[in-house]
Order: C-alpha cells, then structure tokens, then sequence
C-alpha cells in the first residue's frame, strides 16, 4: 500500500521544462473547473487543505504534481471549461495540459465528471480524446452526496450508457467510480487504482 502521509508537493509547473522527467508513474486528474479535483486529492491524501480548494473557481493555470510515497505522482491538472478566462490565458491553459498529455503521457487519468450536472461537452470531448490516444482512464462522478438514491440512479445509468464510455477501441465499459469528499464514498477505490498503478 502507499504511504499517503508521505506525500509532497514537489513541482508546480507553468512550463513543460518543469514537468518531472524522473520516469516515477504518474495519475493525472482532468475534468471541468470547480468539478471537485482539489477536494478528491485532499480526501483522499486524507490532509484537510493540500491541494487547495478554489473559492476562486479558474484560477489555476499550473500543474501541480503531488509525490506520494516516492513512488508516484497524482497529477492536479487546470480546470477547463471556465468562461470567465480571456483567449490569452484560455490558449495558456490548453497549451500546458496539451503538451502535458502528450509528452507525459501518464498510466492513467482519472476524469472527473459532476454526477448532478451530468457529462459536459468539454468532457465528452475528453473523452474522445482520451479513447483516440489510448491512455487508460476510469471517471470519477463527485459530489455524488447532492443526489438521492433515485436520482443517483439514474444519473449514473445515463453516464454508464454514453457511448463515448463504451468505445469499441477498449473492448469494455469505461469504470465510474461514484465519489464524495464529503462522505469519503469511493476514496479507498482511487486509492486502490493510485496502488495498482505505483506498483507496476
Ligand atoms: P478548479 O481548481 O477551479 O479547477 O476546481 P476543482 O476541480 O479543484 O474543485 P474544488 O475541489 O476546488 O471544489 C469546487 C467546489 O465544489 C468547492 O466549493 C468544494 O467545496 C465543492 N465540492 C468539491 N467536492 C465536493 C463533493 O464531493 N460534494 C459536495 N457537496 N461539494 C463538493
Ligand atoms: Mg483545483
């Protein structure tokens, strides 16, 4: 198992020179600005305010790399789909996640989608790319507390049956793992995967 409490911040990087490059495994976290990525590495990390949790939704425009354990990194990618961003800074963001995705490649994203709000088009556009480029990933549904158990239901069969998350590219369904940082509901299943993926 990984230790969690060994955990650092050891890069925030606003240029692709300063992506680590010392070959440890790396899980990144995409999805949507405000979608619960801060609070799902705070929960599970099990530290109050690691990452920090935006009042500010947007703000970020780095990659923050997490080292757990010394054996991997838990990657905070910048959120996308914040309409408040000028052009500038929107090409400064898409740049740095671009060629972060492409030049890091890491052994698996973890795509976060709000479970109320259901998928985006920015994260079904995620999703087709992700299923283009071959990078293993599972989506993470937050903030899965606000449903009741009818309407979690259902918001959970319609993600299961958006065909982008049954791309024949993969031969199988792509795994959502239902998520709260405020019930903990799921932590201990990223952290399995965190697990799995560190001891490959
Ligand atoms: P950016 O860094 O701006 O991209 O946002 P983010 O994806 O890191 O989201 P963040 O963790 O900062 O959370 C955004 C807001 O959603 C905060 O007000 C959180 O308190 C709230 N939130 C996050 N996770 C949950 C959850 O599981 N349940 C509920 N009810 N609220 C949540
Ligand atoms: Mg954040």
């Amino acid at each position: 198992m990984l230790n969690t409490q060994n955990t650092v911040l050891a890069m925030t990087a606003g240029l692709p020179t300063q992506f680590p490059s010392d070959g440890l495994a790396q899980v990144a976290l995409s999805g949507r600005s405000n979608v619960g990525k801060s609070s799902l590495i705070n929960t599970v990390l099990g530290r109050k305010n690691f990452a920090r949790v935006s009042s500010a939704p947007g703000k970020t425009i780095t990659i923050n790399f997490f080292k757990i354990d010394k054996k991997i990194y838990l990657v905070d990618l910048p959120g996308y789909g914040y309409a408040k961003r000028n052009a500038e800074e929107q090409k400064k963001f898409s740049g740095l996640t671009d060629t972060y995705l492409r030049k890091s490649t890491p052994g698996l994203i973890i795509q976060l989608v709000d479970l109320k709000a259901g998928a985006t088009a920015d994260d079904r556009m995620m999703f087709d790319f992700m299923n283009q480029s071959g990078i293993p990933y599972v989506i993470a549904a937050t903030k899965c507390d606000k449903l009741n158990k009818t309407d979690r239901a259902a918001h959970l069969k319609a993600l299961a049956e958006d065909p982008l998350l049954n791309p024949p590219e993969a031969g199988k369904k792509i795994d959502i793992i239902p998520f709260s940082s405020l019930t903990g509901e799921g932590k201990t299943d990223i952290l399995a995967l965190l697990s799995s993926i560190a001891e490959k």
